[in-house]
């Protein structure tokens, strides 16, 4: 499959401040699997940095950590100063952002924040830089900008040019989610799962409810009163934050036994008609995205061949029948990357070209 950042138009730093001077950067959770991601496309896409502090809880001072041709020696956020750093990129989770991020935003620098923490605070923007770049504009009141759930920023991505088309009035999306979604440790009880059937051993569970090899498992985050999950509804209220909040979205999110790349099977109902040859045509023009979608063995997307990709791609669209003015299409995309680094490294970048980071405006 043909390699997708340049072929599905995703701008990088632009302007003066790419080649003057660079910013001092922390990240927060340098050891996990968003953390890694982040200092991987921050070498990447050539981000500007005069310094990267990589940082995680104290078990993990003195551990190594690539960035780039460099490695980065693991510091203790406990007791790490802010002053001085401009950008704070922190995937450690809601318990350690709540209490994290504010303290670090007071200091000056902006954190960009891959947690649920800050999502629906009406005083953070949620960005997606392909659907609602301008909101990024609302981050001076805590210093912090959230990034959203790794399943709601690629069906955002594939929704907003179908919803400036047509307008959409309903969707209904069931998620196929990746193990890494939950983290490394949830990565480690796959394979181990795995491993132990093929060797007879006990399946110990841990991260999950039930067995997730070989299985799959209609249940993430928790349960709440309507019987929705967490995870359900972070989708349904993170989509109206971003992209419309009169859009209504029921999901179903389901773990499945894949170890990189969240798909979805979505259904979008639309006030207006679109077939499903304009819909194809629309996204292979938009931001973001990689259009797969022959009707043959081979012509769709599957999580396989996003790993390590930039785009959002979108395969298998077709009219839905049941309904007026409806489409289904399926939604595929490396979780890591677009559901949580790449998106987070946009937004930065997105700041940094409206000249917002304040050390480098004022200089
Ligand atoms: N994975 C995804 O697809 C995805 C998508 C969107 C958002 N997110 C969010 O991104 C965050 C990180 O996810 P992940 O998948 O990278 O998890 P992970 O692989 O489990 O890594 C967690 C990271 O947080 C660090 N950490 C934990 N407690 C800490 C503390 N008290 N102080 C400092 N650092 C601490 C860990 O450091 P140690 O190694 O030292 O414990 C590790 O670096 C979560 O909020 C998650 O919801 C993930």
């Amino acid at each position: 499959m043909a390699k997708a950042p340049d072929a599905c138009h995703i701008p990088h730093v632009t302007g003066s401040f790419a080649s003057i001077m660079g910013l001092r950067i922390a990240v927060v959770g340098a050891t996990g699997n968003v953390g890694r991601e982040m200092l991987e496309i921050l070498s990447e896409r050539l981000f500007p940095a005069d310094e990267v502090i990589a940082l995680a809880s104290r078990k993990s001072m003195g551990m190594e950590v690539s960035y780039g041709e460099k490695t980065l020696k693991v510091k203790d956020l406990e007791t790490f100063d802010f002053r001085g750093v401009d950008l704070c990129l922190m995937s450690a989770g809601g318990k350690v952002s709540k209490e994290w991020s504010p303290k670090i935003g007071a200091t000056g620098c902006v954190v960009i924040d891959n947690s649920s923490a800050w999502r629906m605070d009406p005083r953070v923007p949620l960005v997606v830089p392909e659907v609602n770049a301008d909101a990024v504009l609302g981050y001076d009141k805590l210093n912090i900008v959230a990034n959203p759930n790794c399943s709601t920023a690629q069906l955002v991505v594939a929704l907003k040019p179908l919803h400036d088309r047509a307008k959409i009035k309903r969707v209904v999306v069931a998620t196929y989610q990746s193990v890494s979604g939950t983290g490394k440790e949830a990565m480690e009880e796959l394979w181990t799962q795995t491993r132990a059937i093929y060797v007879n051993d006990p399946i110990v569970k841990e991260k999950y409810p039930k067995q997730i090899a070989f299985n799959v498992i209609p249940h993430g985050g928790d349960f709440m009163e309507d019987g929705y999950t967490t995870e359900e509804w972070k989708i349904t209220v993170e989509t109206k934050k971003i992209l419309d909040p009169s859009i209504k979205l029921t999901a179903t999110s389901v773990r499945v036994p894949v170890f990189v790349g969240h798909s979805e099977a979505v259904h979008i109902e639309f006030e207006n008609p679109i077939d499903d040859e304009e819909a194809r045509e629309l996204l292979r023009e938009s931001p973001g995205l990689m259009v797969i979608d022959k009707r043959e063995d081979e012509g769709y997307a599957t999580p396989i061949d996003c790993v390590g990709e930039f785009a959002v791609f979108v395969s298998r669209i077709r009219v839905d029948p049941t309904v007026e003015n409806g489409l289904a299409l399926w939604v595929v995309s490396d979780n890591l990357r677009k559901g949580a680094a790449l998106n987070a490294v946009q937004i930065a970048e997105l700041m940094l070209n409206r000249g917002l980071f304040k050390r480098l405006a004022a200089a």
